[in-house]
């Protein structure tokens, strides 16, 4: 027998099947969101450990070279979750699992390169290599999301990543300046008093040794730094000098640097998910912005659900613009070094 539709008897009843019909229609809307993590070393595992406790993700799956590792990885993170304020599944798995994820976060390496010198240039080959490992396995799953990348030398590394995987412009970045950026903004927040979530700043260029704080368009939510602690002379060459040397600090005495960049990764990771429309700096595609064109360097850009979606032009001067040439014909120096190196000339 054909069943009658039901019918809502009273206004309440209504209401309640309106609810029901719009609760459907959000779960059926409300999609998984999923991340994955190409190599779980310091960086990954914390960017996976971040990820994890914010909440803006539900599905993690883990992927490294060393299986033992991510098994390690994933009990270890299994083992948190209880204690966590959400419920996250995080897994191994293969590169074909990589079809229906959002987020690529890429975090590669052999930090072991690093031990003598303060040179991020000196992973280059291993991380050109470990791209070129992968990259076809990546279009080969379909995925069709936005990858993030952390592995050094960033800029250039971010830039193999996008011809190799083919992805639209924008939907590869790289987390750039962004960690520099905050060791800048807390710098002058231990120099001045003020919150670090008050400060407008950033650095700028290459995530490298070449990096600079554009100065003239720094603010306090719009005035002047200066104008806000008026007593206070900021030499902006040391608190770039701080900027740039942050990294060091941590690095040759702990021997990696992992909290900033996994919070810098996780807070990326979550402007592309939530279609944010933020302006962050990253290491963003350039053609023409700055007078350069072909590389990807640190500037500010719009993030959101299509990765870097567009490039912010700071009114720079021209001692800042001097600067900036200066990071990109530093980044194209590396790049024409990737390129002997992939050529077996090098
Ligand atoms: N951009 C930034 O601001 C920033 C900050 C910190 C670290 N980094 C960089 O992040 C990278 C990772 O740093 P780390 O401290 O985690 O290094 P790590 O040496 O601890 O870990 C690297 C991991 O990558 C894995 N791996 C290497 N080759 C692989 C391949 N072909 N396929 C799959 N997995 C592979 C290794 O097994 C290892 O687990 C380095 O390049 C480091 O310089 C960048």
């Amino acid at each position: 027998m054909d069943q009658m539709p039901v019918q809502p008897a009273c206004a309440i009843d209504r209401i309640q099947s309106d609810t029901d019909i719009w609760l459907e229609k959000e779960l059926n809307m409300s999609k998984t969101r999923k991340a994955a993590i190409i190599g779980i070393g310091h960086v990954g595992a914390h960017v996976a450990s971040a990820l994890a406790t914010q909440g803006f993700v539900d599905d993690i799956l883990l992927l490294d070279q060393d299986e033992d590792k991510v098994i390690s990885e994933v009990q270890d993170l299994n083992d948190a979750m209880l204690w966590m304020p959400h419920t996250v599944r995080i897994h191994g798995g293969d590169f074909e699992d990589l079809k229906d994820v959002d987020v690529i976060i890429n975090c590669v390496g052999n930090i072991s390169t690093l031990q003598v010198k303060n040179d991020r240039t000196l992973e280059l080959r291993f991380n050109l290599e470990a791209v070129d490992s992968y990259a076809s396995q990546i279009v080969q799953s379909g995925f069709d999301g936005v990858i993030i990348n952390i592995s050094n030398p960033c800029d250039v590394i971010t830039r193999h990543l996008a011809m190799k995987t083919g992805l639209p412009k924008g939907r590869v970045f790289g987390t750039g300046t962004g960690l520099d950026s905050s060791r800048l903004i807390s710098a002058i927040s231990k120099k001045t008093g003020l919150n670090l979530k008050s400060i407008d700043a950033c650095m700028m260029g290459e995530h490298g040794n070449l990096q600079f704080a554009p100065a003239s368009v720094f603010s306090f939510r719009g005035a002047p730094l200066e104008s806000v602690v008026p007593d206070l002379e900021l030499d902006w060459k040391q608190l770039e000098k701080e900027a740039i040397d942050g990294g060091w600090v941590t690095f040759s005495r702990k021997h990696c640097t992992e909290y900033g960049i996994a919070a810098t990764a996780a807070r990326m990771t979550q402007a592309v998910l939530e279609d944010e429309q933020i302006v962050l700096p990253a290491s963003a595609p350039l053609e023409g912005e700055y007078g350069v064109r072909g590389l990807f360097a640190g500037v500010p850009c719009v993030i959101g659900a299509n990765g870097a979606e567009q490039v912010i032009e700071l009114p720079l001067t021209e001692d800042e613009l001097d600067r900036m040439q200066m990071c990109c014909t530093g980044i194209a120096k590396n790049i024409e070094k990737a390129a002997e190196i992939e050529a077996g000339l090098a």
